[in-house]
């Protein structure tokens, strides 16, 4: 098992041959799970299955479970594990999936992540299970969560790190930045507790069955990519020789 933070600065060559299987990004608000997952997307081809994005789009688009999940996501706290599951579980039946996805935000309570180890077991053409875990200070956390904006169709900016050319506005499609309900300092803090509280025990449940690195996020982007892409390469050898 390794545990070990690593701290790769070289830059991983993209490999669209590559089986990456499935693959956790487990993190606190704003360790950079979504712009990681959005650099492996590229790197292997494979698609992000975000929670926090699919909930928002139903959210934006006035769903029933949109209207379910609104007042709990923009409290911080957690929908709920059923709702979640099935979300999951319908967006694994799409074809895309069958080399390998992304899951970023998701599991995030012990009976998530149980429901997940079975749903996948029962697949049997399925690799075992990858985490990731993404470590970054709570300041610095902080300090990225309320600089964040994000574009309607999910890009990330940050106006600190990552400002786009024209302050306001997506670079790529012109579309208008917002700020997440969900980015004030009060409900990070909660979501902190959160995380805590429920998620934090799921990274134990990862690192005790191995197949599992953690992964030091407080450096460039391209650092903290080319870090995960070098675990991953290190945690499926054996399916990618
Ligand atoms: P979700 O959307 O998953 O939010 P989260 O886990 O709090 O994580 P974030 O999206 O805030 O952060 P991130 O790690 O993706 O960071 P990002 O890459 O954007 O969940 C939202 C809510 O939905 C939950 O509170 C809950 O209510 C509900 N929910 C979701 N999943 C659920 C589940 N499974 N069960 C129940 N409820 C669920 O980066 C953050 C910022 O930092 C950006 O501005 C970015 O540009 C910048 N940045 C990223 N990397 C770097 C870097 N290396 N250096 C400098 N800046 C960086
Ligand atoms: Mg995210």
């Amino acid at each position: 098992m390794t545990t070990s933070i690593v701290s790769e600065t070289e830059t991983a060559p993209a490999d669209k041959n590559f089986l990456p299987g499935p693959v956790l990004l487990l993190g606190a608000p704003g360790v950079g799970k979504g712009t990681q997952a959005k650099a492996l997307m590229a790197a292997y081809g494979i698609p992000q299955i975000s929670t926090g994005d699919i909930l928002r789009a139903n959210i934006s688009n006035g769903t029933d479970l949109g209207k379910a999940a609104k007042a709990l996501v923009d409290q911080g706290t957690l929908v709920s594990d059923d709702l979640v599951n099935q979300m999951v579980a319908d967006r694994l039946k799409q074809p895309d999936t069958r080399r390998g996805f992304i899951l970023d935000g998701f599991p995030r309570t012990l009976n998530q992540a149980n429901w997940l180890d079975t749903h996948l077991a029962a697949d049997s053409g399925d690799l075992p299970v990858v985490a990731i875990s993404i470590v970054v200070e709570y300041e610095q956390l902080l300090h990225r969560i309320t600089g964040r904006r994000i574009s309607p169709a999910g890009r990330i900016y940050n106006v600190y790190s990552n400002p786009p050319a024209v302050p306001g506005i997506c670079d790529v499609d012109g579309s208008t930045l917002v700020q997440r309900p969900d980015d004030s300092e009060a409900v990070f803090m909660e979501r902190m507790k959160t995380f805590e509280a429920q998620t934090a025990p799921v990274i134990e449940h990862y690192r005790k069955r191995g197949r599992f690195e953690v992964v030091d996020g407080d450096r460039p982007v391209e650092e903290v990519t080319a870090g995960i892409l070098s675990a991953l390469k290190r945690l499926r050898k054996d399916s990618n020789q």
